[in-house]
C-alpha cells in the first residue's frame, strides 16, 4: 500500500451565536504525513522525528477515528494495517482552533485508503457519520473536511457559503490548553428561553452578513451568543482589555473560537495594514510582562481536505509552504 499525504484545515467553530452549528475552515493548516510500517504501532512524530505526546493508544484520536472506521468493515484490533505519521500543525492543540477534528478527518482518510485495496469505497455522507461518531458536533470537522463557511444540520443537510472577500481574520492565540471536555463542563444544562431566541436571532444576521455582505448584520451577531461565551471567557487572562481594544479601534467583533481558549477578531480587510499594526502593538503590550498571546492573520480556506499525488517529496512540500516554517 502507498503513503499517503494530506493537508487539513484548522477551523474556527461557533462564530458567536453558532454554538455547534456552524464554523469556518482557516488557510493554517495542518499536514499529515502517513507511512505504512508493520513494524511501527501508530505512532506520531514531529517532522524533527520526536515522539509526540498524544501518540498514546489511548489518547491518538488519528487512530482511534481509524480504527472506529475499520472494525465496521471486518477488520479486527489485531489485523488493522499499521502505520506511522508525522504532523506538522500550523496551529498547536488545546486552542480551539480544530486540531481534534483535523485528527478525526485525517484518521478517516488513512482508512478509507486501507478500504480502497479492499475495492470498497466510502461516500461523503459516510465520511460525515464516521466524524460525528467521535465529535458529536460538527462545527470543526465539517469546515475542515469541506472548507469555507459551512452549517451542517445533519449529514445530509449541509449548507456551505463563501464569505464576503473584505472580511479580515485574526486569531488571538493564549499560551495555554483548554480541552474541550473541560471547557464543556462550564455550560449550563438549561437555558432562559431569551437566552436560546438571542443566539436564533445571531445565526439568521450571520446568514444576512453573508448574503449582504453589510458587515452591520455580522457585528450584531457576534455580540448574541448567550450560551457559551459568557461562561467560558472567565477563564481568558485580559478578555475585558482584548474586547475594550477591538471595539476601540472599530473591528467587526470578536468570537471566542470553538471552545478556546483563542480568540478570532473580524474586521475589514481593506484596512488590513491599520488592523494588523494596531492589534500586532496590542499583544506586544499585554506581553510585556510575560509571553501570553501570539496573534496570527489568516483566510477562510475553500478546499477543505487537499489529498496530494503519491510520491511526492512531502518534506519539502511542508517546509515551501507552512505559514508556521517562513515565518
Ligand atoms: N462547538 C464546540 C464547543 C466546538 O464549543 O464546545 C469545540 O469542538
Amino acid at each position: 500500500m502507498q503513503n499517503l499525504f494530506i493537508r487539513i484545515p484548522s477551523t474556527t467553530a461557533n462564530l458567536g451565536p453558532g454554538f455547534d452549528v456552524f464554523g469556518i475552515a482557516l488557510n493554517l493548516y495542518n499536514y499529515f504525513y502517513f507511512e505504512i510500517d508493520e513494524h511501527s504501532n501508530f505512532e506520531i512524530f514531529s517532522l524533527e522525528n520526536e515522539l509526540l505526546p498524544f501518540s498514546q493508544i489511548n489518547k491518538n484520536l488519528i487512530y482511534q477515528s481509524y480504527k472506529n472506521v475499520l472494525l465496521k468493515y471486518g477488520y479486527t484490533l489485531n489485523n488493522l494495517p499499521k502505520w506511522k505519521v508525522y504532523i506538522h500543525m500550523e496551529v498547536s492543540v488545546g486552542k480551539g482552533f480544530g486540531s481534534s477534528a483535523t485528527a478525526i478527518v485525517a484518521g478517516v482518510q488513512i482508512a478509507k485508503k486501507v478500504l480502497e485495496q479492499d475495492h470498497i469505497e466510502i461516500d461523503l455522507e459516510k465520511e460525515i457519520e464516521y466524524f460525528l461518531e467521535l465529535e458529536n458536533h460538527p462545527d470543526n470537522v465539517v469546515p475542515a473536511r469541506l472548507g469555507g463557511w459551512v452549517f451542517c444540520y445533519d449529514t445530509q443537510n449541509i449548507i456551505r457559503k463563501e464569505l464576503p472577500e473584505d472580511l479580515g481574520l485574526s486569531c488571538i492565540i493564549p499560551d495555554f490548553s483548554i480541552s474541550t471536555d473541560d471547557s464543556r463542563s462550564k455550560l449550563k444544562e438549561f437555558y432562559p428561553k431569551e437566552d436560546i431566541i438571542s443566539n436564533m436571532k445571531g445565526c439568521i444576521l450571520w446568514l444576512e452578513y453573508i448574503y449582504s455582505k453589510n458587515p452591520k448584520y455580522l457585528m450584531k451577531a457576534l455580540i448574541s451568543d448567550k450560551i457559551h461565551e459568557p461562561y467560558r471567557y472567565p477563564q481568558i487572562p485580559y478578555i475585558k482589555e482584548i474586547r475594550e481594544f477591538i471595539t476601540e479601534i472599530s473591528c467587526y467583533g470578536m468570537s471566542l473560537s470553538g471552545s478556546g481558549p483563542g480568540i478570532i477578531v473580524y474586521y475589514d480587510k481593506n484596512n488590513e495594514e491599520f488592523y494588523k499594526s494596531q492589534l500586532n502593538a496590542f499583544i506586544a503590550k499585554l506581553n510585556l510582562k510575560k509571553e501570553i498571546f501570539s496573534i496570527q492573520y489568516c483566510s477562510p480556506d475553500y478546499t477543505g481536505l487537499v489529498v496530494y499525488p503519491e510520491n511526492i517529496d512531502w518534506k519539502k512540500l511542508i517546509f515551501q509552504n507552512s505559514k508556521s516554517l517562513l515565518i
